[in-house]
């Protein structure tokens, strides 16, 4: 028997049917609900509320347990690639090897853009960000592909745009640095996996390949993968609901990208950094900063601290703390911002305000010390997540348009003035 849920408003009962995921996750079904009551929910910041039904992504907050499509992060990230993990993410299953041959070497023919793409990077003056460069050359793409705007494209068609983004996201990424830096652009190497070829277009020279450590190689792999999705996050859910007006593909991640820029979501790792730097030229007083991060009256936020679905740990804090200290050693390095975040995370995991607000590190804590150590610059942090993400998006708006998803569109309860009449302007 199908279970049910009753809601009662001022004597009037109603049933609502009850939905159950398969990890007997539980919950109302509302849509019909208006129809019934003449009611809405409401539920700022969707605390509460799912958008969709998603077999891609299980997490757990309480228990700090993420899965891609039932399989284990910590067994993705110790055994898998950041390729396989995005195939699947978008497909569904674990390629073979035959697929995930084909998908790699289709995806690495591929990376080369459009000559146009530099001329419109020579537009962006070198102080943009690279967020706002990359978020541009994405949604450019439906200039090069105008194809690409039919909602009625086939599924080998929509195929097609899907390895186009993913082989041309780290040229797009690179280049965004490159302009930045003033330094010439280097183009794909079809030679190389995905990482390398990303890392040569950061750091290459024209006439001198960029020899990546495999220290670097496989930690910035195991930082994707670790990045790959979230459920329905900010970005995620902004890619889904530009998606389900029928944008394009392009269109919905570039704003998903615009969406993971600030510092609450995904600029959280560039800001962590800052702050670190902070603190370390303030003189190193993690309580001052702890203090000031508790204070009311101060906009201070521990940034890479909390989340809003982990209410005990962040697996993927875990697994980067570990990497970080990993990395840091292979590649013989030494910072002394890595002492600061492990004092503060110290401090928090005992501090009754955090304890009580249950804040723990997240994914962004520890991620961009890893970066620094790549020798990755602090703007381009949130570039790196994207890169990262860029998979989960994809599965998501694809799953979206499968499952045929009507327009993303909420309500509101209006709290403005009532019916008055209009006064001239000279009464006023
Ligand atoms: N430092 C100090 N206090 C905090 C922090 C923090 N980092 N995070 C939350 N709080 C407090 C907050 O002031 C509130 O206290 P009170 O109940 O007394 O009003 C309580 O904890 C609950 O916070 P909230 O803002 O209502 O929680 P939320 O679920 O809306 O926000 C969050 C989640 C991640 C935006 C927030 O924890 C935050 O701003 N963290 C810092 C930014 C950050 O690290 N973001 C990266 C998130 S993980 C990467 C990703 O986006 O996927």
């Amino acid at each position: 028997m199908s279970k049910t849920a009753n809601i009662s408003i001022n004597g009037q009962s109603y049933d609502l049917p009850l939905v159950e995921g398969s990890e007997q996750e539980q919950a109302i079904d509302i849509s019909k609900f208006r129809g019934q009551s003449g009611v809405i929910t409401i539920d700022p910041g969707f605390k509460n509320t799912g958008s969709t039904q998603s077999a891609i992504t299980f997490l757990d907050g309480e228990k700090g347990i993420l899965r891609y499509r039932g399989y284990p992060i910590e067994q993705l990230a110790e055994k898998s690639s950041f390729l396989e993990v995005s195939y699947l993410l978008i497909y569904g299953e674990l390629p073979s090897s035959s697929e995930l041959e084909s998908f790699a070497s289709e995806i690495t023919t591929h990376t080369m853009v459009n000559e146009d793409i530099r001329k419109i990077l020579d537009g962006f003056p070198s102080s943009a960000h690279p967020m706002g460069v990359l978020s541009s050359l994405v949604t450019a793409q439906t200039a090069f592909y105008p194809a690409s705007l039919d909602p009625n494209r086939s599924p080998d068609e929509i195929n097609i745009g899907i390895i186009r983004l993913l082989a041309k996201m780290p040229t797009f990424a690179a280049w965004a640095f490159k302009k930045q830096k003033g330094h010439p652009l280097i183009y794909p190497n079809n030679q190389l996996d995905y990482c390398s070829n990303f890392l040569n277009m950061m750091f290459g020279l024209p006439a001198t390949q960029y020899e990546a450590d495999p220290a670097v190689t496989s930690a910035l792999d195991q930082l994707l993968i670790l990045h790959a999705d979230h459920e329905q996050n900010c970005s995620t859910s902004t890619v889904r609901i530009v998606g389900s007006s029928q944008a394009s593909l392009y269109a919905s991640i570039s704003a998903g990208i615009n969406a993971l820029w600030g510092p609450l979501h995904g600029g959280a790792n560039q800001a962590v950094i800052e702050m670190l730097e902070n603190i370390k030229a303030d003189g190193g007083d993690t309580k001052k900063w702890m203090a000031k991060a508790k204070d009311k009256d101060d906009p201070f936020r521990l940034m890479g601290f909390g989340h809003r679905v982990y209410k005990n740990f962040d697996p993927r804090a875990r697994i980067i703390k570990k990497a970080a200290d990993d990395v840091l050693e292979k590649l013989g390095v030494v910072d002394p911002i890595l002492d600061i975040a492990k004092g503060l995370e110290e401090e928090a995991l005992s501090d009754q305000y955090f304890v009580d607000r249950k804040l723990y590190p997240n994914v962004d804590f520890y991620s961009g010390i890893i970066y620094r150590a790549l020798g990755i610059p602090t703007d381009m942090f949130t570039v790196m997540f994207a890169l990262g993400r860029l998979p989960g998006w994809i599965a998501q708006w694809k799953e979206m348009r499968e499952n045929g998803e009507p327009i993303g569109r909420p309500r509101q309860v209006y709290v403005g003035e009532t019916d008055r009449n209009y006064i001239d302007i000279s009464s006023r």
